[in-house]
């Protein structure tokens, strides 16, 4: 689905002096190591990490200045599976920030037992999808406004394996968690990727979502038994964070990607996801679905 480059040509405009990035989840993980390395003073970016311990927000700080010692880097914090939160990050974001160029959606986890957000809704949901979802709409005027800008959402090849036949029990799930959850969600990563491409592109901004690889961090510990047996069986396929964190590096910043939009990435190459995540009346379905369910709780 890669776009006109005319487009962003046009778009392009003025040269930017410097650029703002917000990443989600960056306390740990794969988050962590993009943003170490997207404080690099090559990428002239303004760093913005947002995660839900301020603690933790700011030893991140400490190891990306140790590692940048002029890194310009401020932290948010937020519970990302908590509407009220998301809404209030930002706007704190946009009190701080009148440009936005790199949004990155990924904080994300699995759950072995059934754990449910301030919301009510399923924590799978609320985390891995509704928290893109939101966050990614209440920027969506500043994305637009920053224009070229980027939205890269961190998804997983665990979308393969998930079957969703209808939009029906999303996020009201009692029965179901672990492993099948934690896919349907990252399936529902890609139709929003999908969607919100062909909403936002037109604007300038593009929309991609990716795989990081299976990943040494700290996904699905705190999940007692299963989440150490799923671990265990993980660590054998496990890659350091600085290579899951590759492909979000490059879609950040890549020059060869400022026009490409509505893809899926592995390895920092387009990559074909399963046959139902190309399902766009699947991913328009989803997009009504959730703005119905985000509109319960105004
Ligand atoms: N690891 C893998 O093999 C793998 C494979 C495919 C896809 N992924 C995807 O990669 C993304 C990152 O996963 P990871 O492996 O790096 O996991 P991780 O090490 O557990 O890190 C998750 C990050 O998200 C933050 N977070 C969790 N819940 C949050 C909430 N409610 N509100 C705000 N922030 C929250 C965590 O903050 P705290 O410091 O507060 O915990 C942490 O910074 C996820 O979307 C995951 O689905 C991972």
């Amino acid at each position: 689905m890669a776009g006109s480059d005319e487009t962003f040509e046009e778009l392009s405009g003025a040269e930017k002096v410097s650029k703002v990035c917000l990443i989600t989840g960056a306390t740990a993980g794969i988050g962590q190591a993009a943003a170490i390395e997207l404080a690099a003073p090559k990428y002239d970016f303004k760093l913005v990490i947002v995660a839900r311990n301020k603690e933790r927000c700011e030893n991140t700080v400490a190891l990306i200045k140790q590692k940048h010692k002029d890194a310009k880097v401020d932290y948010l914090v937020a519970d990302l599976s908590s509407y009220k939160q998301v809404r209030q990050l930002a706007s704190e974001f946009k009190s701080k920030y009148d440009q936005l160029d790199v949004l990155v959606n990924n904080a994300g986890a699995i759950f072995f037992s059934h754990r449910e957000s301030a919301d009510g809704l399923e924590m799978t949901w609320a985390l891995n999808h509704f928290g893109y979802f939101w966050l990614s709409l209440a920027l969506s005027d500043l994305l637009k406004k920053s224009a070229p800008s980027r939205v890269i959402n961190v998804s997983s090849a665990a979308h393969r394996r998930a079957f969703l036949p209808s939009m029906d029990n999303i996020g009201k799930e009692k029965n179901q968690t672990g492993y099948p959850t934690y896919g349907n969600t990252k399936l529902a990563n890609i139709w929003f990727t999908r969607e919100l491409h062909k909403r936002m592109f037109a604007n300038g901004v593009t929309v991609n979502s990716m795989h990081p690889g299976i990943v040494a961090t700290n996904f699905a510990s705190d999940n007692g038994l299963f989440g150490n047996l799923f671990r265990a069986a993980a660590s054998l396929f496990w890659v350091p964070v600085e290579k899951g964190a590759t492909t979000i590096v490059y879609l950040a910043t890549s020059p060869l990607v400022v026009a490409v939009s509505g893809e899926y990435f592995e390895n920092e190459k387009i990559s074909k996801p399963s046959k139902l995540a190309l399902d766009d009346a699947m991913a328009e379905a989803l997009w009504r679905k959730s703005e119905e369910i985000t509109a319960s709780f105004k």
